[in-house]
């Protein structure tokens, strides 16, 4: 029999079992023993993956930046949000030019790759339909994360060959002396490019939001607060001693899913971070009977102490060990012992075979912040070498675990 022709060794054999567990993945998520449909998505990679040719391969990721190109100038000239927002299904290249006064063959040519995307759909000559992936895509948060993720790290990367050539060459002498790849490029570090850039931290801010909404379970869904803290909800005397200080939390987003499923709270709940993501909701009345906004840095000491409960949410994979070994300090010095936990939530990276989103995320702070992700042994030993102690780690699934922290009686081996 003639081979088959193929540039990539893959097996039918092992195409067919790929296949089996996509319909396998199927029928899990039809009878409910999933509950969302990304392990179905995961399971089609696989298969594409190992179905694609070496050479298509390269060519994709070769490729890939000219996604990002193609979506920037559909959200920058308004054409994703049109599509979005037509109320109209279908809409011409012809109208779309005539909203966003961009030329109209641009809107073909970038909209063809969009729809071959998925980004949306093709639905004749020259006309565009938007899909359940337009809506998200064009909603304002996710538009936030483009700008102030993918964007910056489309300029870092003509960055690379020669800061690592620098690097190579002991430019920075002390490794605690490299900057980060985003400090390299725009010559400040993120946190400070965004104080200084008005438009981005709220681009930021929206996306901080948003890539919380599609988490079905919160922090507070997986961490039982009142039993672990000893409140019963319909005694709300005990609740009203307590505190749930939020640390670097945005701007609140976490405290008001927690007040909105716990009606019966009737402890603090304050929420901290940078005053220029807080200042804005100092005029907020509304969010303001939520929580207390504090602006408050957290490498300078923690003004609540012996609070019940302190929540430090995606905040530790945005520093290297000494800063977290600072923001953690400065935590176990306001933490009572007994009766204070802290509650330190992020993607625990696997020690070996991590998913894409993982390894990905763990790029994203590199570039970004000179920063990483953890292993859980990695979080212990940091809290460890702070006087603190892990009592448990919950997991709230999706790339989310909560590491629960007391702090030990004796904090001598503290440094
Ligand atoms: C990755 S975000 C996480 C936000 C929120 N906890 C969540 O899980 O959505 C990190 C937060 O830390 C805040 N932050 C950065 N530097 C800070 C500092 N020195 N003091 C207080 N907050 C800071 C940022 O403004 C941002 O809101």
């Amino acid at each position: 029999m003639a081979p088959r022709p193929s540039s990539n060794d893959t097996g039918i054999a092992e195409l067919q079992a790929l296949g089996a567990q996509v319909q396998q993945a199927i029928a899990d998520y039809a009878v409910g023993k999933t509950q969302d449909t990304n392990d179905i998505a995961r399971r089609c990679h696989l298969l594409a993956h190992r179905a694609e040719a070496p050479e298509v391969f390269a060519e994709r990721l070769r490729y890939q930046p000219l996604s990002i190109c193609a979506l920037m100038i559909a959200i920058e000239g308004g054409m994703l949000q049109a599509l979005a927002s037509s109320p109209e299904a279908n809409i011409s290249a012809e109208q779309l030019a005539q909203i966003t006064r961009r030329h109209k063959l641009d809107i073909v040519r970038t909209l063809r790759l969009l729809s071959a995307l998925g980004a949306c759909d093709e639905v004749g000559l020259q006309t565009y339909r938007a899909n359940d992936k337009t809506t998200v895509l064009a909603s304002k948060g996710q538009i936030g994360g483009f700008r102030v993720s993918s964007v910056p790290i489309s300029a870092i990367t003509t960055k690379v060959e020669e800061f690592f050539r620098k690097h190579a060459s002991g430019e920075w002498e002390e490794e605690a002396n490299v900057p980060s790849l985003h400090t390299y490029t725009y010559g400040q570090s993120m946190y400070d490019y965004l104080r200084d850039h008005r438009e981005r931290r709220a681009d930021f801010d929206a996306y901080m939001e948003a890539r919380k909404q599609e988490k079905r379970r919160r922090w507070h869904h997986c961490y039982p607060v009142l039993s672990q803290l000893g409140v019963r909800s319909d005694v709300p005397a005990d609740s009203s001693q307590m505190a749930v200080v939020d640390v670097g939390g945005n701007q609140g987003h976490d405290l008001a899913t927690f007040q909105e499923s716990n009606p019966d709270f009737r402890g603090r709940l304050i929420l901290q971070d940078l005053p220029e993501t807080v200042e804005p909701l100092l005029v907020d009345q509304e969010k303001q009977r939520v929580f207390e906004v504090m602006p408050y840095d957290f490498f300078t000491p923690q003004p609540v102490v012996g609070a019940t409960l302190y929540l430090l949410l995606a905040v530790l994979h945005n520093w290297e060990d000494k800063e977290c070994r600072a923001i953690l300090k400065n935590l176990a010095d306001a933490m009572a012992p007994g009766s204070s936990r802290l509650l330190i939530s992020g993607l625990l990276l696997p020690d070996v075979g991590a998913e894409r989103r993982a390894a990905e995320l763990d790029m994203q702070m590199w570039m970004l912040q000179q920063s990483r992700q953890r292993t859980e042994t990695e979080i212990r030993e940091l809290v460890r070498s702070v006087g603190l102690d892990v009592a448990k780690v919950w997991e709230n699934g999706d790339r989310e675990s909560i590491v629960e922290v007391r702090k030990v009686e004796s904090a001598l081996d503290a440094v």
